[in-house]
């Protein structure tokens, strides 16, 4: 059933191009449509990986379609619930996470339209939800969560898509291409550095911030070696106290707004002797010189960038955790979906 793949989630990971693709093509329903043309600002609840995916979106949708967008945590949002206008969207893949699900349920008691996104029909979340927008990723075995994330990725892609009067077709219905291309990225060298490691930063800005996040949190889930995604511009706040010749920084730094600020935070961290993985546009020599590995990713638009680097962060944590001997399909402690609060 893993069809020639050492795991469940090596097997995930390669299905992105096709999941990412059929999520895409489903496209999105007419009621599901009106919903995201109506509101005037988006709340979106989620917790873990699919709180990241939100947070993506809100990074991408801000500035792309110039609606104000908040994201929170289902586990803080129950308890502490903000002032709610506008469209409320619950992200997960499981759709039946048990905080994701009270939030759900709270923007709804405020009377706010509300949206699952979901890779479960008939989940909890599709019930208490008015509309659904349904991924089509397919069963997920391994708990990690790989091809939901890009999947929940493509359908919120979706959204801003529709927003921006679908100034993105072409880009979103080329994206899986690059997915498929960065899946044969030869990353040994990150691998080896990363699995002898006891602590890895993962920073990027912008959207690239949420996708450091998300790298982190399969490094730890999966590897158990310690890892934090911070803002970029961030760790000089603190976090630099940590870095050592023994603690590589893995940084996101592709052309844009944020390139030359991302360029000096690199050289402040190789001041203080940290390894830096870059992930870059291929042929960028200006950055893979300043840097200890340097990790190409295909030159396109940001929406694809964000899943590419986000693909070889999937890898990069594979790998790493295979060299440690971990049960990847089956991390300690954890569950593939969190029922309780
Ligand atoms: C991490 C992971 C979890 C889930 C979280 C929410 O790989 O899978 O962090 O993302 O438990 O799950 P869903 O999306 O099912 O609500």
């Amino acid at each position: 059933r893993k069809g020639g793949f050492a795991h469940y989630m090596l097997k995930e990971i390669y299905e992105q191009p096709q999941s990412f693709y059929e999520t895409i093509r489903a496209g999105i329903d007419e009621h599901v449509r009106q919903m995201v043309m109506e509101a005037d600002e988006i709340t979106l609840v989620a917790c873990g990986t699919s709180y990241h995916t939100a947070l993506a979106f809100k990074y991408l949708a801000e500035p792309l379609c110039n609606i104000p967008v908040r994201v929170e945590m289902g586990s803080e949002f129950k308890y502490f619930t903000p002032p709610l206008r506008g469209l409320a969207i619950a992200v997960s893949q499981s759709g039946e996470t048990a905080d994701t699900i009270a939030a759900l349920k709270m923007a709804k008691a405020r009377n706010c339209p509300t949206l699952a996104i979901t890779n479960m029909q008939g989940s909890t979340v599709t019930r208490v939800a008015d509309e659904t927008l349904l991924m089509r990723a397919g069963p997920e075995i391994g708990v990690a969560a790989t091809k939901s994330y890009t999947a929940q990725l493509a359908a919120l892609m979706e959204i801003v898509n529709l927003r921006c009067e679908g100034a993105f077709d072409d880009v979103l219905s080329h994206a899986h291409l690059a997915i498929g291309d960065v899946l044969l990225q030869d990353i040994n060298e990150a691998v080896a550095l990363c699995s002898k490691a006891e602590h890895v930063f993962f920073v990027g800005r912008g959207a690239f911030y949420p996708v450091s996040m998300e790298g982190a949190l399969k490094m730890k889930e999966i590897s158990y070696v310690h890892a934090e995604g911070y803002a970029a511009g961030e760790l000089k706040h603190g976090p630099f106290a940590l870095l050592t010749p023994e603690t590589p920084v893995v940084a996101v730094c592709t052309p844009g707004p944020t390139y030359g600020v991302m360029a000096s935070n690199i050289k402040e961290m190789k001041a203080r002797k940290a390894p830096v993985i870059a992930l870059g546009v291929a042929g960028d020599t200006e950055l893979a010189e300043i840097v200890d590995i340097f990790i190409p990713i295909p030159n396109t638009h940001l929406l694809v960038q964000v899943l590419t680097a986000s693909v070889v962060l999937q890898l990069l944590a594979y790998h790493t955790a295979c060299a440690l001997q971990r049960d990847v399909d089956k991390p300690r402690n954890l569950a593939k979906s969190v029922t309780v609060e």
